[in-house]
């Protein structure tokens, strides 16, 4: 029997910034093997791994050339096989990533439909311009610029609502669909015990139009189609084998959708990512700006989707960090003066939620963003389309360079750090510069310094991941309801999970000054099961007086 994906923490990998065994700077899937120990100490069930089918790597392996062979930097099937196998010994499952919006345009179905080939042509959206040079639709691609490209001997363009190199594939054709399901079928043979589906929601385009209100996503986003795809592709595939455990990324979703996404009896998917939480410090959907992030609107977000999803039987991943988004405690903490416990306090508040927990790499020992200060240190595409986009608006080099700092996904995406040695122990110091620059605070901020320190921010996560294992508790988390606490506080973050007969409460400083919470519940008669500060004070008058980022999980 499976554990129940509901008490499982899943640990995210992106493969080319985790461990390079073999010193050309690119991690690798041997690397991944020689962690799994690590892995397993912190306590994960899942490992998520991010795609290493071949490629070109525009988009970092998001742009699949085959999706039945590996990448020659990552390694090999045998490699993969082993992955597997080793994992599998240390009861951990391995979840791959699919991308199934779109292909490179390297892969074989896109040649052969340049090739003129009609089979082919109808696996994507070829479609006339409006004459006079002009696209056939206004839409804008997620990395910048228009989303139709060109093809001058057909004369007409192909959808890419990625890069011009991510073609976007025909679900309407239904070949399409048969061979999607036959890759999952491929991988689930070898053993896989998961799937994480890249911008799923976006594979239903509704129709080819101008959007006079915006960038194009209200006509493909949870498209008309979309519940009948998924629900064809969980018939017959994944849905066979209730071992199986999905997730979809939803990119712009409605919690209407993924009541049905991610709903206990749906037949879709075991659990949707989605992403309003985490656009509290941009400006509506632009992410390219300047923005302190909203306070009351993250807690709004997340207990709107907390309940909700709740009242519909509906599974949530809950999640803080991942390869497309800056690190936490640099965007919601402090990584100078309070980096510990911003960092714990944030694993806290995700962790006691209700749904599947997701760890980035790095996350568990606080890892910030970059301190990169030259544009020509990062190498993400939609950084770099950005920063030249951010100047054609008629922004300074400066200016551009300092939202690039905030924003750019490669905070999340520079090495490991393992240890304190030249590249981080992600490589050995002999080896080629890695992929992409190491962070200086390296030597403060690694795996082996927190792995020898019970107060770590790893040892604590190694907690919070540890309380879905604990009987009683892991049945609150797992199976509890959620009731938000004193949701309009200016500072706190607090909920109470309850469970035939038994609740916990957590509750945390969002900020970095001490704090009397004047609206505390009673917590006479609670034990006090974590917290990253010694012990909560309490005021004469029996307030909570909570310290600078603290939080703090108590049982009854
Ligand atoms: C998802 C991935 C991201 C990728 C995009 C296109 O959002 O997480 O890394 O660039 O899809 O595949
Ligand atoms: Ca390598």
């Amino acid at each position: 029997m499976a554990k129940d994906f509901r008490k499982s923490t899943v640990y995210q990998v992106y493969p080319k910034s985790f461990c390079d065994t073999n010193k050309d700077g690119l991690g690798d899937l041997k690397g991944v093997t020689s962690k799994l120990d690590y892995i397993k100490e912190l306590g994960a069930d899942y490992i998520w791994l991010t795609p290493f089918f071949v490629s070109p790597q525009n988009d970092n392996g998001y742009d699949v050339e085959d999706y039945y062979n590996i990448d020659p930097g990552y390694g090999s099937m045998e490699d993969v096989e082993e992955l597997i196998a080793e994992a599998g010994k240390r009861g951990i499952g391995l979840m791959f990533d699919m991308v199934f919006n779109h292909v490179s345009t390297r892969h074989e179905w896109f040649r052969k439909a340049m090739e003129g080939d009609p089979y082919y042509k109808d696996f994507f959206f070829f479609r006339k311009g409006k004459g006079n040079g002009e696209p056939p639709t206004n839409w804008e691609s997620k990395f910048g610029g228009n989303a139709w490209e060109y093809v001058e001997k057909f004369d007409e363009y192909y959808l890419h609502l990625f890069d011009v190199t991510q073609a976007d594939l025909n679900w309407e054709n239904e070949n399409v669909r048969k061979e999607i399901q036959k890759i999952l079928r491929f991988w689930m043979e070898k053993g896989i015990r998961g799937f994480r589906f890249d911008v799923i929601n976006l594979i239903s385009k509704a129709c080819f139009e101008d959007d006079d209100k915006g960038d194009g996503r209200r006509f493909y986003t949870d498209g008309p189609k979309i519940h009948q795809y998924l629900k064809e592709m969980h018939d017959a595939t994944f849905g066979q084998d209730d071992g199986i455990i999905t997730v979809g990324e939803m990119s712009s979703t409605t919690i209407e959708n993924c009541y049905q996404y991610a709903g206990r009896d749906t037949g879709e998917l075991s659990m949707v990512f989605s992403f309003h939480h985490l656009k509290v410090d941009f400006m509506g959907n632009e992410k390219w700006v300047l923005v302190p992030a909203d306070f009351q609107k993250l807690k709004d977000i997340i207990f709107e989707w907390q309940t909700k999803m709740a009242e519909h039987n509906a599974w949530n991943a809950v999640f803080w960090c991942n390869h497309d988004q800056p690190r936490v405690v640099s965007r919601f903490g402090d990584e100078k003066k309070y980096w510990k416990e911003s960092a714990k306090m944030l694993g806290t508040v995700i962790h006691c939620l209700r749904g599947t927990p997701y760890v980035y790499q790095g996350e568990e020992i606080g890892m910030t963003n970059t301190d990169f200060k030259e544009i020509g240190r990062f190498k993400d595409v939609e950084s770099l389309n950005h920063y030249q986009i951010l100047q054609e608006k008629g922004l300074s080099a400066d200016d551009a360079l300092r939202i690039i700092q905030i924003h750019s996904r490669d905070n999340a995406r520079t090495p490991m750090q393992w240890d304190d040695t030249k590249y981080a122990g992600f490589t050995s110091e002999d080896s080629a510069e890695p992929w992409i620059g190491v962070n200086g605070n390296h030597t403060r901020i690694n795996a082996a310094d927190q792995l020898k320190d019970p107060s770590s921010i790893f040892h604590y996560y190694q907690k919070l991941i540890a309380l879905r294992e604990d009987s009683e508790i892991s049945d609150i988390i797992a199976f509890g309801g959620i009731e938000p606490l004193d949701q309009k506080d200016p500072c706190v973050f607090a909920y109470r999970r309850k469970y035939e007969g038994h609740e916990l409460i957590v509750a945390a400083n969002f900020f970095g000054r001490t704090y009397p919470w004047k609206n505390a519940p009673e917590l006479a008669g609670y034990r006090r099961v974590l917290g990253n500060y010694a012990d909560t004070e309490f005021s004469a008058e029996g307030t909570a007086v909570m310290k600078p980022y603290e939080a703090a999980v108590w049982y009854r």
